[in-house]
């Protein structure tokens, strides 16, 4: 039994877990799967909005008028705020980081539809991330509002809750299909994600792996950044749980050039699986992931797993996908 702290109603759950079996077939197994986190709403979907749940609803119980996040100019999380901020009435403002102009398009786009406040930044100011969520707390607070910090993707021990919830559901998905997935396969990018998954199948019981994807980094910035989360959730939560047998599983090895940039076999991908399955998936995170997926299967990493159901969790990143558009070559 798992208690969870208070939440708010802000996804729209159960999500869809869907086959893949055009895929699948042509691929020669395993029976692939997809669980539609990104139809966890419309403007506000992906995979934030479950973390977010968790967070603003801290927030909101704290008496804070005013969310204060960060991440990339693109950031599906920053977007994410902004939406459900203005649902929920709040203030939101948001910290960018990108070394270039940026353009008012996709998610950036959405952010300013949705009234957030935005302060740009270069990634030589975003070193001292820390120290510009200082100073827009104090400047908030002499302006006699109180604000609530949401790390860059809602990772830490609050938003871990997101997929721990979300593993919960996955366990009723599996048994609604008789199935008894080898893995969950994911994109990764702040590790929230992955911690609240592992976790999550651990506090639930279910035998899953979680096989996790890195768009950026490598594996040891992620065993670390996972490693953070929980050991934040645990003191905040359940310092009695014993969390030392979860071990993240990062494949890094189809990060690409850099963040935010996929190379051409990943685009090549995008449009494969869109026009196969008609799964629509985006170049910073779930393209990145699908494609080391598919590129791993046939290599025969899960050769012995051919008879067996892998789940491909969808964690959203349309309007990411808008904002790169003249990249697919259309
Ligand atoms: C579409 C999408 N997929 C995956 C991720 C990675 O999730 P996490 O930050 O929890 O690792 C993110 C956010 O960073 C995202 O926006």
């Amino acid at each position: 039994m798992v208690n969870y702290p208070e939440r708010l109603s802000l996804a729209q759950t159960p999500t869809p877990l869907l086959p893949l079996a055009r895929l699948s077939k042509q691929l020669g197994g395993p029976r692939l799967w997809v669980k539609r986190d990104d139809l966890t709403g419309s403007a506000s979907s992906g995979n934030k909005v479950r973390k977010l749940e968790f967070l603003l609803a801290e927030a909101v119980a704290q008496g804070c008028d005013t969310i204060i996040t960060s991440g990339g100019v693109q950031s599906n999380h920053c977007r994410a705020v902004a939406v459900l901020g203005a649902q929920l009435g709040l203030k939101v403002h948001l910290l960018l980081r990108s070394d270039i102009p940026p353009e008012p398009v996709g998610n950036l786009f959405l952010d300013q539809l949705a009234g957030a406040t935005i302060s740009h930044y270069s990634v030589a100011q975003f070193r001292d991330l820390d120290g510009l969520f200082q100073h827009w707390v104090d400047h908030y607070q002499q302006q006699g509002r109180k604000s609530y910090s949401i790390p860059t993707g809602g990772s830490n021990g609050t938003g871990t809750w997101g997929y721990i919830a979300a593993a919960e559901e996955l366990a009723a998905d599996f048994a609604a299909e008789n199935i008894d997935p080898y893995a969950v396969v994911h994109a990764t990018g702040s590790g929230g994600t992955q911690a609240g998954l592992i976790l999550g199948f651990y506090l639930h019981q279910v035998d899953c792996k979680v096989i996790s994807y890195a768009v950026c980094d490598d594996e040891a910035y992620f065993a670390a950044k996972v490693s953070d989360d929980l050991t934040q959730w645990q003191s905040k939560y359940s310092p009695h749980t014993d969390l030392s047998a979860l071990v993240p599983h990062t494949n890094a090895g189809y990060v690409g050039p850099a963040y935010g940039v996929a190379p051409p076999e990943v685009l090549d991908t995008i449009k494969y699986v869109a026009a196969l399955e008609g799964l629509i998936l985006d170049p910073v995170y779930t393209g990145k992931a699908f494609h080391g997926l598919i590129e791993d299967i046939k290599k025969g990493v899960f050769a012995e797993q051919h008879d067996r159901d892998i789940v491909f969790l969808h964690t959203g990143g349309i309007f990411g996908l808008f904002a790169q558009q003249q990249k697919m070559g259309y």
